[in-house]
């Protein structure tokens, strides 16, 4: 649940210790509530918010204590919400998550007058939702460890006294509730440390998740594994004495004939690259490498919780990269579950060697549609920084549909070419496929090898190497490590296919 409530009135007379105000640049004069407020503070509004330094640009914050004037706040408090006329989900979340950073520690309580906001409809219910998210992932932590010194708002008010308001709002708050409660799970099993996160310990968590969302839920160890010749994830595993899983999740729309999407991520709980090693520097990151994981199942939290009208199934092969003497070693040669063999060059191009099987394994659940997300090269971090992942298709509209939902949530991705060209570079000289290309675009011959193993539909490939983690420079990632990128980018994708 959010502390974000919704109510309708005056924000004038609500009781909390701040009163926040938004409002845009280019400001001339006070109007709406913002002048009432100004009547009722003798000018103090004006002051602060046309004769000082406040100039209304998006995330800005100016706050002026006004206890014991003409209103019953300890604060004033003034959010900028840029040009008035481009307000949109990611101005909302950015302001959302400035309130949060700037007035926890100050107060516990705020209310938010959004009266000049003109709510109503769709677009309440989608602005309000964004301002959720904003609020809530700034106040998450990753507190296992250690009890977060950060304090949090407890308790923030949006009030309007526009007719319409309420309902729409109060639809968007509890959507962005519920989203911001499946970003901070993928947090949350993401920035686990590698010895605490164990892919059986994945598994565990996935199940206790699923069994509260009411999902369906099960979990293939190395027997399973086995049976179904799942030669490529299975090698992957050989490095370490921790059994690798294959995680699956089930929401089932409520309609009979719904159309079904899989969700397949990568899984990986700690990535040493195994015999073909990685450097030291920064190896501690390679906890990261199970996120896409993460973030499918964090996604099905919010399937479920959502209802959404469509089969969503998540898919998760989960395993470590060792370099254990069993590990798998530069030549050695593996065959998937579809019977496709695969020499191995590089051992730490063991990514797509547990998707190829877990991609195969999702030809039972015959979906309409396959995404599978990965941090699956550094080449397409290299390529794309950390503010878009890589989108990789055939299918043009597929494509379409996922770089606007991206745009519309904020969660951006942008695609890469998926030519013949570049799946030739996979072909092996004495096996169908060998897990490395060239020394150039990385990114897509990667892509290219997990082509290998779809056999049903639509499929979309989302390396998220780049956008998996950061080191708090988001401002709703104050907390630094895992961003649950795609769990929103997912979300918004899901619901357009409803
Ligand atoms: N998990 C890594 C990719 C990665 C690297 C993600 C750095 C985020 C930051 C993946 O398993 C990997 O090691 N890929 C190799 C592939 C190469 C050996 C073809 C890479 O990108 O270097
Ligand atoms: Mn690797
Ligand atoms: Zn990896």
């Amino acid at each position: 649940m959010s502390i974000v409530k919704i109510k309708k009135g005056s924000a004038l007379t609500e009781k909390a210790e701040a009163l926040v105000l938004l409002l845009p640049t280019e400001l001339k004069s006070l109007k709406g509530l913002a002048k009432e407020a100004d009547g009722r503070l003798g000018g103090l509004v004006k002051g602060l918010a046309l004769e000082g330094e406040f100039k209304g640009a998006v995330e800005s914050v100016a706050l002026q204590r006004i206890a014991g004037s003409g209103l019953a706040f300890d604060w004033l408090v003034l959010v900028g919400l840029g040009d008035e006329k481009k307000v949109d989900q990611q101005v909302m979340r950015r302001n959302g998550a400035a309130i949060q950073a700037r007035l926890a520690g100050l107060v516990r309580s705020a209310v938010v007058a959004v009266d000049d906001l003109a709510l109503d409809g769709e677009r309440a219910a989608d602005l309000v939702q964004a301002f959720v998210e904003g609020v809530e992932l700034t106040a998450y932590r990753f507190d296992r460890f250690k009890k977060a010194e950060a304090p949090k708002l407890r308790g923030l008010a949006l009030v309007s006294a526009a007719e319409g308001f309420l309902r729409p709002a109060r639809k968007g708050a509890a959507r962005g509730g519920v989203i911001a409660a499946a970003v901070a799970q993928a947090r949350d099993l993401g920035n686990l440390p590698g010895n605490h996160g164990r892919p059986k310990m994945i598994a565990a968590a996935a199940r206790a998740m699923a069994r509260k969302s009411g999902l369906g839920f099960k979990t293939l160890g190395r027997a399973e594994m086995q049976k179904l010749g799942m030669g490529s994830l299975l090698s992957v595993s050989l490095g370490s004495p921790h059994e690798p899983q294959l995680i699956v999740l089930e929401h089932k729309a409520k309609k009979k004939n719904a159309r079904t999407v899989c969700l397949v991520g990568k899984g990986l709980t700690f990535d040493s690259g195994g015999i073909s090693l990685k450097p030291g520097a920064d190896m501690d990151k390679m906890r990261y490498d199970r996120c896409g994981g993460c973030v499918v199942i964090g996604a099905l939290q919010a399937a479920a919780a959502l209802q959404l009208p469509i089969n969503v199934i998540g898919i998760v092969p989960s395993s470590e990269n060792m370099p254990g003497g069993d590990a798998n070693k530069p030549g050695d040669v593996v065959e998937a579950a579809n019977k496709k063999t695969i020499e191995i060059l590089n051992t730490d191009a063991e990514g797509r060697l547990i998707l190829a099987d877990a991609l195969v394994y999702s030809k039972r659940f015959k979906p309409d549609l396959v995404i599978d997300l990965a941090t699956l090269t550094g080449a397409c971090m290299i390529a794309l920084g950390q503010h878009a992942s890589g989108l990789m298709t055939r299918d043009d509209d597929l494509a379409r549909e996922l770089v606007r939902a991206g745009e519309r949530c904020h969660e951006r991705t942008w695609r890469l070419p998926l030519w013949d060209e570049y799946a030739e570079e996979m072909k092996g000289a004495t096996t169908d496929l060998k897990n490395l290309g060239g020394r150039y675009g990385g990114a897509i011959t990667a892509g290219a090898f997990l082509e290998n193993f779809v056999e049903t539909g639509r499929w979309a490939h989302l390396d998220i190497a780049g956008v998996s983690w950061d080191d708090g420079a988001r401002i709703y990632n104050k907390g630094k490590g895992a961003t649950g990128y795609g769990v929103r980018l997912l979300v918004e994708f899901l619901r357009a296919q409803a």
